[in-house]
């Protein structure tokens, strides 16, 4: 263990911004390897992880089964395959043990990533009701090609000058009794719409957990004006916040939903109505045709079963809040919110946000920034309570200082 960020770390960074674009780098970590919830640096520096590689590790690093996947494809030499174009066993395990834990009625198409879940799911529903209006959320984070782009509004350097669908916004609300709750009646009275998306849990847009009537309210609406409801759980999906998916939480089902990061690939699922009956609507070279990441997700969702992982994220979800609650309304924390274990923390100034994050690194804690000014924790399904209590006494030491 050394200096933080160290030598190696210094020159690879460097390479990096003369040649690459500078993106959403948050702080000099260059990782090298990892093991449950610690990755390790290439100066040798060990982090304890609270980022779950921004949710798409959910099992942690090193773990045994992903391990024996892995070593099996050590023997094929034809592992990224034209997935869309020539089948493969991998992808029809995957659907099936996908559809296992999702409503009865869903079928899937499998893509590379996040923002292809976002876009194929609203070509989904573009295919069935045309090219209207669609209603999305203020502070939404759908993705960055330019159709999941139009309905992202968390941040404006992700939208300045790029062109847009036409879009009706309304507000995300997390209170019961907001009066903003029925927003979406009037623009579905007035309008044709195409369909309504919105997350569960807005993930960049700073863990802002939904209140139940909003999401019910959408279900209803969405019901009666005949509008499909794409709920994008590529954050919160696959069992990080206690359930299979955050939908679980508010009583609802959606017509369309996209799923990727804990996932390993992307996936949109939709209700058999929503299927384009026609062949070559959707397709990709790689969409699907990663056979090791679709083989890898098909083992997670079975691991999560065996090993009782959502009842593991609730507990650790419990205790890490706890602790967190108890330092709420101190050093400038004005709010801890979340559901399992995607917990935000927000801070009184977007400054000291980024200084306590900071600071975190350099005690070898790693967690996010959500928002404007917060802290997003998305620690890996497998984390122990002992890491949930040395996370929160590093939490506690960083916080507590000027
Ligand atoms: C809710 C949501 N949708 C879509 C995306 C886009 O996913 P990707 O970065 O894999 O394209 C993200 C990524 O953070 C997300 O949180």
């Amino acid at each position: 263990m050394g200096k933080i960020p160290g030598t190696k770390a210094k020159k690879i960074i460097d390479v990096i911004k003369r040649n690459s674009y500078d993106s959403t780098y948050v702080y000099p970590l260059v990782v090298a390897d990892g093991h449950d919830c610690m990755i390790k640096d290439v100066d040798g520096n060990e982090f304890l992880d609270f980022t779950s590689n921004i949710g798409s590790s959910p099992l942690g690093y090193r773990h045994p089964d992903i391990l024996e996947v892995r070593a099996k494809y050590g023997e094929i030499g034809m592992f990224k395959i034209a997935g869309q174009d020539f089948y493969c066993e991998e992808h029809a395990q995957l659907s099936k043990t996908l559809l296992s834990v999702l409503p009865a009625n869903f079928k899937l198409f499998l893509c590379n990533s996040g923002t292809e879940a976002v876009e194929n799911s609203i070509k989904l529903a573009y295919r069935k009701m045309g090219p209207h209006p669609a209603i999305s959320c203020i502070d939404a984070f759908h993705g960055r090609t330019l159709g999941a782009l139009t309905f992202t509004y968390s941040k404006s350097e992700q939208k300045q000058n790029f062109p847009e669908f036409a879009v009706k916004r309304i507000k995300f609300c997390t209170t019961e009794n907001d009066p903003e709750i029925n927003a979406a009646e009037k623009l579905l009275k007035e309008n044709k719409i195409a369909f309504i998306i919105t997350e569960l849990i807005q993930g960049e847009g700073g863990y802002n957990v939904a209140s139940k009537q909003f999401i019910r309210t959408l279900r209803k609406l969405a019901n009666k004006y005949s509008v499909p409801l794409i709920l994008d759980e590529v954050q919160t999906g696959l069992g990080h916040t206690g359930k299979w998916w955050a939908f679980e939480h508010f009583g609802v089902k959606p017509d369309i939903m996209s799923a990727a990061k804990a996932l390993q690939v992307g996936a949109s699922v939709y209700d058999k109505k929503f299927d384009p009956r026609k062949r070559g609507v959707l397709s990709s070279t790689w969409g699907g045709g990663d056979r090791i990441n679709m083989a890898i997700a098909t083992r997670i969702i079975k691991v999560i079963k065996r090993d009782k992982l959502l009842e593991n994220v609730t507990k650790m979800g419990q205790t890490l809040k706890k602790g967190l609650t108890e330092i709420s309304g101190k050093h400038g924390i004005t709010n801890v919110r979340g559901l399992g274990l995607m917990i935000g923390i927000e801070f009184d100034l977007a400054k000291k946000r980024d200084k306590k994050m900071n600071e975190l690194f350099k005690r070898n804690l790693l967690v996010l920034p959500a928002g404007k000014k917060s802290i997003r924790l998305i620690p890996p399904l497998v984390i122990t309570k002992e890491q949930i209590e040395q996370g929160l006494t590093i939490m506690n030491e960083v916080f507590s200082r000027n």
